[in-house]
Formats: structure tokens, C-alpha cells, sequence
């Protein structure tokens, strides 16, 4: 049964990368930058999934203000092997309901590229994700897509799913 990892250590947190950096090879990070996302005072949201010791994925995002009340989920990654396992719906779920525990969070953001958009529009509106809009372009020129989920609505779906 795969196991969602909330607390990663260093170690844990270079394999992610590596992951990262394997998969999404036009937004490489290097590793400083990847642990100053993850530093503490950014109050950024990451978990992960494994699968018999080995992880399947990852979620990460953080508060765009220092108020909290808007946060950005910058990141999901499910490793090609592990795809189509329901890890993906996994990960968004423990990442909505970890934002909305913090009580000033009123809404989850994200953005996607239009090459993305035949999977993750139908993926995310699936998971309660609405207000489809374009907002501007990436730096290759792709159209940058645009969701959002309100706590509101989140309580809402969860209480009718209870
Ligand atoms: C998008 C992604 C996270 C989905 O992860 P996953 O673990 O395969 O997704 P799940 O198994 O939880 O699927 C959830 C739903 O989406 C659907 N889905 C997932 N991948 C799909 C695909 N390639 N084509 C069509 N439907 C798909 C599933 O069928 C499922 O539908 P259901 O709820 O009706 O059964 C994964 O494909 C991925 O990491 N892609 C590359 C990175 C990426 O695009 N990240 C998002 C950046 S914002």
C-alpha cells in the first residue's frame, strides 16, 4: 500500500529533486534554490509518496503572500512508472486539506502549459478545481493556464462527499 510521507528529511528531499530534475528537464533547479523553496520560513507545503521504499511522487507548493491566504501549488509529479495508480488524486487531496488546515488560507492556486492542458483541465476540474481562465504566457511562449479551488468550495465538495 503506498505511504504518504509528510516529513523528508535532506536526504529525501535530493532524491525529489533528482526526480524533479529527470522529469521536468525544461524547469531544472538547482539544488539551492530547491532547498530555499523548502526552507522553513517559506512556509512551503511538501509531501511525497512511496511505494515498497521507493517514491512514486511528489507535491509542493507555498503561500504567495506572507499572509498565507492565497497558496500556489507549484508542483505534482507522479514518476511515469507509478501514473494512473490514483497517486496524483492522492497527493492533491492531502495537499487541499493540508492548505485549508491553515486557518487563513482561503484559496488554492495553480497554472499549467497548454501541452498539459488534454490531461490536467479534465484532472483538476475532477478534483474540485474551477475558475479555468488563460493568465499569460510561459517564457517559450506556451499559454499559461489558470485554476482555482476556494476553501468554501472545498468544505462544501468534502462535506457532501462525508
Ligand atoms: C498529471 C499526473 C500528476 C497524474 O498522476 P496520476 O497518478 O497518473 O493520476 P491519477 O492516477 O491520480 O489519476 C486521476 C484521474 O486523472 C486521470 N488521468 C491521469 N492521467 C491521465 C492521462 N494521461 N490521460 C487521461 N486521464 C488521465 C485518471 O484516469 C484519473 O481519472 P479517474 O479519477 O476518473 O479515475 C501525472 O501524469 C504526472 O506527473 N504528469 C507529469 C507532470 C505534470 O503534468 N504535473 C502537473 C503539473 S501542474
Amino acid at each position: 500500500m503506498p505511504r504518504i510521507i509528510k516529513k523528508l528529511s535532506a536526504k529525501d528531499n535530493l532524491i525529489l529533486l533528482k526526480m524533479h530534475n529527470k522529469n521536468f528537464s525544461s524547469s531544472y533547479w538547482e539544488e539551492d534554490n530547491w532547498n530555499h523553496f523548502l526552507s522553513p520560513d517559506r512556509k512551503s507545503l511538501m509531501c511525497a509518496i512511496k511505494k515498497k521504499g521507493a517514491y512514486a511522487g511528489f507535491i509542493m507548493g507555498k503561500p504567495t503572500q506572507a499572509s498565507c491566504s492565497v497558496m500556489l501549488l507549484n508542483t505534482l509529479l507522479v514518476a511515469p512508472a507509478y501514473r494512473k495508480n490514483g497517486y496524483g488524486k492522492r497527493l492533491v487531496a492531502f495537499f487541499l486539506s493540508t492548505a485549508f488546515s491553515i486557518p487563513q488560507t482561503r484559496k488554492v492556486i495553480l497554472h499549467f502549459r497548454d501541452s498539459n492542458k488534454k490531461i490536467l483541465l479534465p484532472f483538476y476540474k475532477k478534483l474540485g478545481f474551477g475558475n479555468h481562465s488563460i493568465r499569460g504566457f510561459y517564457t517559450n511562449g506556451e499559454l499559461k493556464h489558470y485554476m482555482s479551488l476556494t476553501k468554501k468550495c472545498f468544505l462544501k465538495e468534502s462535506k457532501s462527499l462525508s
